[in-house]
């Protein structure tokens, strides 16, 4: 069984004794309802390191007022038997995870945490410009929440390397921009990795927590649709449409969803799709098009995100334009 650690203190004896100066410390953060997205970054991180830290933490400071704080999927059982199945085969041997890290609230927030940041008191970091658009269009205060305990976090586990998934681009571009800006060195920016997202086999849907809450019908004939909208989106880009253009197609695939689904059926409603710049997240401008996109900036990517709702579940989904 992997040794499991629920306090700050506790995690640090165990860190104390179980690292060496000489080996390697990955680590992968979560807030658990473990998936198999989730264990392709576990397994990236054991394929590359000594030894695999894994952290299970449902961070109220990432959660609006109204969000889903309560009812966000909570299952430690079954997360610690997914960890404990993980087994990747390297030169060095066999590896699985080393320790679990599940910390308390109390442990994670010494001043204390309101959900309502009007309230909120002690120290909290803040990656400026970078966290009010995409998904802080409706989320203004997610990103504080995220890059507040994600600091927290590679201070307790002090990793090498760390693993976030492209499913969440921009917290991941930001997380490594905080890493920079901050002049961490567990991890470096370098040593921040974006792992490529993990989808259901069949419907392409990207695997999510938060895919727990949809219906079978949501989830098969719904929830995909943001995907396919993407695509659309990305197919329109390569085609030499403009940016304009390229956005109302992929929109037209979600509106047209909503219409065939009925009044009875699902309801489908999009938050969001947007193209920003990959580096500084600015909105990529409306009469842009992929031309003259690379001849202004050549090889920087466009992020192409998009959220949506099915039903009382929100979505998201990316893809990054040329960076195949
Ligand atoms: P959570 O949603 O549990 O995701 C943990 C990590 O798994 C993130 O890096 C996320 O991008 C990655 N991930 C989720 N779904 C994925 C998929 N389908 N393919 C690849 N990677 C995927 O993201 C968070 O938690 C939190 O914000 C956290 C970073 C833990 C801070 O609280």
């Amino acid at each position: 069984d992997i040794p499991l650690f629920s306090s700050v203190a506790s995690y640090r004896e165990w860190r104390r004794k179980a690292y060496d100066a000489t080996q390697s410390v990955g680590f992968v953060a979560t807030m658990g309802a473990l998936h198999e997205g989730h264990a392709s970054l576990v397994r990236r991180s054991l394929a590359e390191n000594d030894l695999t830290v894994v952290s299970i933490f449902v961070n109220p400071a990432q959660f609006a007022p109204h969000e889903d704080l309560a009812t966000y999927p909570r299952t430690l059982p079954h997360d610690l038997e997914v960890l404990s199945l993980l087994k990747v085969q390297t030169t060095s041997g066999v590896h699985s995870p080393s320790a679990v890290f599940v910390p308390s609230v109390y442990d994670m927030y010494p001043s204390g945490i309101s959900q309502n940041p009007a309230e909120q008191k002690g120290t909290f970091v803040e990656v400026k410009g970078f966290g009010h658009q995409m998904e802080g269009t409706t989320r203004p205060t997610f990103f504080r929440g995220v890059a507040t305990v994600v600091t927290k976090l590679f201070n307790v586990i002090e990793p090498t390397r760390t693993y976030f998934g492209q499913k969440d681009i921009q917290q991941a571009l930001l997380l490594r921009r905080m890493v920079r800006d901050l002049l961490l060195s567990h991890p470096t920016p370098e040593n921040l990795h974006i792992v490529p997202t993990a989808r259901d086999p069949t419907s392409s849907l990207a695997l999510s927590s938060r895919n727990t809450y949809l219906t079978p019908a949501e989830r098969e004939h719904a929830a995909p649709t943001l995907y396919a909208a993407l695509n659309a989106g990305r197919d329109a880009w390569a085609a030499g449409l403009r940016k304009a253009e390229c956005i109302q197609r992929a929109r037209e695939l979600v509106q047209g969803k909503t219409n065939v689904l009925g009044p009875d059926g699902i309801e489908v409603k999009l938050d969001y799709i947007e193209m920003n710049d990959a580096d500084s997240f600015e909105v990529v401008p409306e009469n842009e098009s992929r031309t003259s996109w690379e001849a202004e900036v050549a090889g920087r990517p466009v992020l192409l995100s998009g959220a949506m709702w099915v039903g009382k579940t929100r979505l998201i989904d990316n893809i990054i334009l040329g960076n195949e």
